[in-house]
């Protein structure tokens, strides 16, 4: 009897690979590589990604016989699920496998901005000791803006308390007493633009958030504001971004997602008030792990004409 085919399109854990075992035929491709991606895509069950295969409704096309297509993740924005749902392709994500990853990036990307760590490391390193010119801000009694008070957002939130931080946050969807609960202050945008120390985006990429912090928000910022994004590129405008830096209406930004990606090469690194990585938020051995299994999971299921519940 032949084996459903699963196509792994892009890096899954060895617990992952674990779970779908011997029952099915697993085959890999590089999905960032579309001459690969369609091709390979003719006689799959499933197919299982990350963040740099566009599973689009060409892709979806390409695979007749595609009855699952999973995301080891949380954002869908690279799935054209209404293609998916009309071809009768279900969708299934990973939503809680990296949340504390992500987070946990977050943290480290606000720090790294807030004491020039990373930019330092490098001056170090090529045998420059320089204290005065790295001289940073403390976070104790700053104002830390979060925009999207979901499930990421949140943990920002619960990581950040200690540091004495006043936390204030946009999110249209949150109650403000729900806010309050966890010490946050909901408000609009343009107030949480126009006080915070800090912007922290989590929130997905759609039609509403692309763009959401461009030139004119970055008009209304303090000049001391530092801006971190670990969610998806383009929420934050990158060239109204370099601008604001460059003409000092910004003071620094921690950057893990990019408009397109992978990106080596944007005008944001040559900016030494800019720490960046590369979307490396959800890149933990913890969170991959926790991805791979639920995938996998849902996939076995889904295959079996069994019900997914959410992972
Ligand atoms: C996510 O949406 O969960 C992350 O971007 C995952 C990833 O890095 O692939």
């Amino acid at each position: 009897m032949t084996k459903p085919v699963v196509l792994v399109a892009e890096e899954l854990s060895e617990a992952g690979l674990a779970v779908l075992g011997a029952d099915f035929e697993v085959r890999h491709t590089d999905g960032a590589d579309r001459s690969q991606l369609l091709p390979a895509l003719a006689d799959v069950d499933a197919l299982i990604v990350r963040s740099a295969t566009q599973v689009d409704a060409e892709a979806i096309a390409a695979a007749p016989k595609l009855r699952v297509v999973a995301r080891a993740g949380v954002g869908l924005d690279n799935v054209d699920v209404e293609a998916a749902t009309k071809a009768g392709v279900m969708v299934v994500n990973a939503p809680t496998s990296n949340i504390t990853s992500a987070a946990e990036q977050t943290l480290a990307l606000i720090l790294a901005s807030a004491r020039n760590t990373a930019q330092a490391h490098a001056a170090l390193k090529n045998g420059e000791w320089k204290r005065s010119k790295y001289t940073g801000v403390e976070l104790d009694g700053k104002v830390v803006g979060i925009l999207g008070l979901g499930k990421i957002g949140q943990l920002v939130a619960q990581r950040l308390q200690p540091f004495g931080v006043e936390l204030i946050a946009y999110d249209p969807y949150l109650p403000p007493a729900r806010a309050a609960q966890m010490g946050v202050k909901l408000l609009s945008l343009e107030e949480v633009i126009r006080q915070a120390d800090f912007i922290t985006v989590h929130l997905p990429k759609s039609k509403e958030t692309l763009g959401l912090i461009g030139d004119k928000e970055l008009h209304e910022v303090k000049p001391s504001v530092r801006i971190i994004n670990v969610a998806r590129g383009g929420i934050v405008d990158e060239g109204a971004l370099y601008t604001a830096i460059k003409e000092g209406r910004v003071a620094g930004a921690g950057l893990d997602v990019f408009a397109k990606e992978p990106c080596t090469d944007s005008p944001l690194f040559e900016l030494d008030q800019v720490v960046a990585t590369p979307h490396l938020g959800a890149s933990t051995h913890e969170a991959q792990e926790k991805a791979g299994t639920q995938v996998a999971r849902s996939v076995k299921l889904a295959l079996a004409g069994e019900f997914v519940p959410d992972a």
